[in-house]
């Protein structure tokens, strides 16, 4: 049994400069941006210091072998997925490798499926690109979320050209099961379309989901797909700027091997080397953390019930993000506007996620029990009142 991950002390993290911990004023607790609230793994905190003593701090090498080798091994590890590394390429971030990848593969104006609620920067992106998002939201059932894939067969059918797929998705934490995925892998290659699968949040899948590369999904996954990822979601690197573009295939392969030379020497040295110690040699430590999101995600349950009951929230399957609906609380639309006015509690708002997070609130819970705790006990003085 893996001791679950401590996070630091409040007083620590609000000395901290990210976002997450200036955006607003101290007497609010922050659980919006996707950062976490734990000390870095000493695997990476070590081979920073080191770089940084040696002044390692110019410009990453192109086709630097690092980060292929290590996430090579690390998908082999953890996912039983056998990526060859020389179709990885880096790049400075997800959401950069997303932009490039789509000019790479549409022309300006193309529509591309977005399925909302989804993370905000997927409807932003297409000013980088020159697409134009097409929304197919998610369809919900009793088991949870899942993709419309009529909808997106028609979307493809009607001209779109391609699908961002997220998977693990934020923020409903789905993990996309085998079968989904193959299908649409098979319903894009019927309609000559492509899947750009952001599987940044997939070292966070949790006990009892099983990740499915959407590459390896079907035959056809690898013809039609590109995936991004990184290891700064789990390892809390954001700051870092390194990310992976990875096919199996050589068409994808070629895709990528023709973004500009450009878009990969924007891949930061540091996010190099930490990346490469967290994928090598991060394992234990992310299983603690594995192990405190698992807990925390069920401790969100109970708090829930007892502070704001009414509200609805299914477990996320990955990720430290949680999707709840508070509209049976009448709070409006936006109830996280009326939980930071009056619980001092910054959560990411629904309705930024699209339509259908329309009296949603998106917590994060990459964080330690007791600040999960107080803020919950915030949000439940408004219940109260
Ligand atoms: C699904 C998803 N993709 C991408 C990102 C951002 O990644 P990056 O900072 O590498 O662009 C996030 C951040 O929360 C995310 O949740």
């Amino acid at each position: 049994m893996t001791t679950p991950l401590d996070a630091l002390p409040l007083d620590l993290l609000r000395t901290r400069t990210s976002s997450k911990w200036t955006r607003y004023p101290d007497d609010v607790l922050p659980l919006f941006v996707a950062e976490t609230d734990f000390a870095l793994a000493e695997t990476i905190e070590t081979a920073l210091l080191d770089a940084v003593r040696r002044g390692d701090t110019g410009y990453a090498p192109p086709r630097d072998a690092r980060i292929p080798e290590a996430f090579a091994a690390f998908a082999a590890r953890r996912f039983g997925w056998s990526v060859d590394p020389s179709r990885i390429r880096t790049t400075c971030d997800v959401m950069m490798g997303v932009a490039e990848v789509l000019r790479a593969v549409t022309r300006p104006g193309d529509r591309v499926i977005v399925t909302p609620p989804v993370y905000p920067p997927f409807f932003d992106v297409h000013a980088e690109s020159g697409t134009v998002a097409e929304r197919v939201p998610l369809r919900r059932d009793d088991a949870g979320w899942r993709l419309d894939l009529e909808g997106i067969e028609r979307a493809f059918a009607a001209g779109a050209r391609a699908i961002l797929l997220c998977n693990p998705h934020n923020p409903t934490g789905t993990v996309h099961d085998a079968d989904t995925l193959a299908e649409l892998a098979r319903i894009a290659h019927r309609h000559g379309a492509w899947v750009i699968s952001d599987e940044i949040h997939s070292p966070l899948t949790l006990p009892g989901a099983t990740f499915t590369p959407f590459l390896t999904a079907a035959p056809e996954a690898a013809e039609v797909g590109i995936a991004l990822t990184s290891a700064s979601k789990a390892f809390n690197l954001a700051g870092l700027k390194c990310a992976l573009m990875v096919t199996a295939a050589d068409g994808p392969n070629r895709v990528v091997w023709g973004i500009p030379d450009e878009v990969e020497w924007r891949t930061s040295i540091l996010g190099v080397i930490a990346g490469q110690a967290a994928l090598a040699h991060g394992d234990a430590w992310l299983d603690a953390l594995i192990a405190r999101l698992d807990a925390n995600r069920h401790l969100l349950t109970s708090l829930l019930a007892e502070h704001a009951p009414g509200a609805r929230y299914l477990p996320p399957q990955a990720g430290f993000l949680a999707w709840v609906d508070f509209s049976p609380l009448g709070w409006g639309g936006d109830p996280a506007a009326r939980i930071l006015k009056d619980a001092r509690v910054a959560l990411n708002p629904g309705p930024s996620f699209g339509e259908p997070g329309h009296g949603y609130a998106r917590i994060n819970i990459g964080t330690g029990p007791e600040i999960l705790t107080s803020a919950l006990e915030r949000i439940g003085t408004l219940s109260a009142s």
